[in-house]
């Protein structure tokens, strides 16, 4: 219904976006890009749309800058879809929001099995309907063998939640004694948290002109560069993850300490 009421749009490539792809493949590329995917609602709001529109038409998004993250050579995409403060929306938001997963696999999942693409899930699983369970454990499951681009999915995610449960599960192995207090390093936090298997996000990016992480990946950003756009989420198009990645190109990553040329001769 809804995708009748939005105008259909088709990936254009343009010579001078695969021209700009094949130059950011000569340099370093962020090997995980982490997204804020903000604007939805006033997506919708500035076209006089129900705020569900929006979400669908970034749905849309999802799947274009899926196809596209993989086609330039991003090893992991970490979305955030849903945090552990949206239960807060409105029921008819939160249980529109929970039918997207099974909407997105239900028409994309042959289409990421044939682009080699792996889905994960990060967050409570548990407190998620039936239905969206359903839609993401089968899309895990059948994409598991894939080793082409990591689509991250953060859902019911909260970074603060996720680091109280690994101090739990840390805290529980100290009493137990197979660990001892020695044993908590950075390394030993990170291998607790739900992103263990991932590389930490060398670029963040946020849409829509909100300037906050809202509880997203506490941990995993601390020394990410960030990126930060005006542009809404549903309009967000290759062309800005190009800008981003771009952007990131030109950083210079120090992680506290100093680039070799920087470094004073006696
Ligand atoms: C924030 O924008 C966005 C969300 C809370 C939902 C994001 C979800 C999607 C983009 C679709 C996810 C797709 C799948 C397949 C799970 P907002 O609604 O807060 O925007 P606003 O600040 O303009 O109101």
């Amino acid at each position: 219904m809804l995708s009748k009421l939005l105008r259909k749009r088709q990936p254009v490539i343009t010579s001078d976006l695969t021209k700009r792809k094949e130059l950011a493949q000569i340099e370093q590329l962020p090997a995980h890009i982490a997204v804020i995917m903000d604007g939805n609602g006033r997506w919708a709001k500035k076209r006089s749309l129900p705020r569900i529109a929006g979400h669908y038409e970034g749905m849309q998004t999802v799947r274009k800058i899926t196809r596209f993250a993989n086609d330039v050579g991003i090893k992991t995409l970490t979305l955030y879809a849903f945090s552990t403060e949206n239960w807060k929306r409105p029921k008819k938001e939160v249980d529109y929001l929970m039918r997207l997963p099974e909407e997105f696999m239900g028409t994309y999942l042959p289409e990421l099995i044939e682009q080699n693409v792996q889905v994960q899930m990060m967050g409570n699983i548990d407190l998620l309907p039936d239905h969206t369970k359903r839609a993401i454990t089968k899309a895990v499951e059948k994409t598991s063998h894939n080793d082409g681009l990591i689509l991250n999915f953060a859902l019911n995610y909260g970074s603060r939640d996720e680091i109280i449960q690994s101090v739990q599960q840390i805290v529980n192995k100290v009493q137990l004694g197979t660990i001892s207090c020695d044993d908590i390093t950075e390394d030993l936090i990170s291998s607790h948290l739900m992103t263990k298997d991932l590389t930490e996000p060398d670029l963040l990016i946020r849409t829509s002109g909100e300037i906050r992480l809202s509880n997203f990946m506490l941990w995993q950003l601390a020394y990410t560069e960030f990126w930060f756009t005006n542009t809404l989420w549903p309009d967000f198009d290759e062309a800005c993850l190009m800008d981003a990645i771009e952007s990131y190109q030109k950083r210079n990553r120090k992680y506290g300490g100093l680039r070799e040329e920087d470094v004073e001769k006696k």
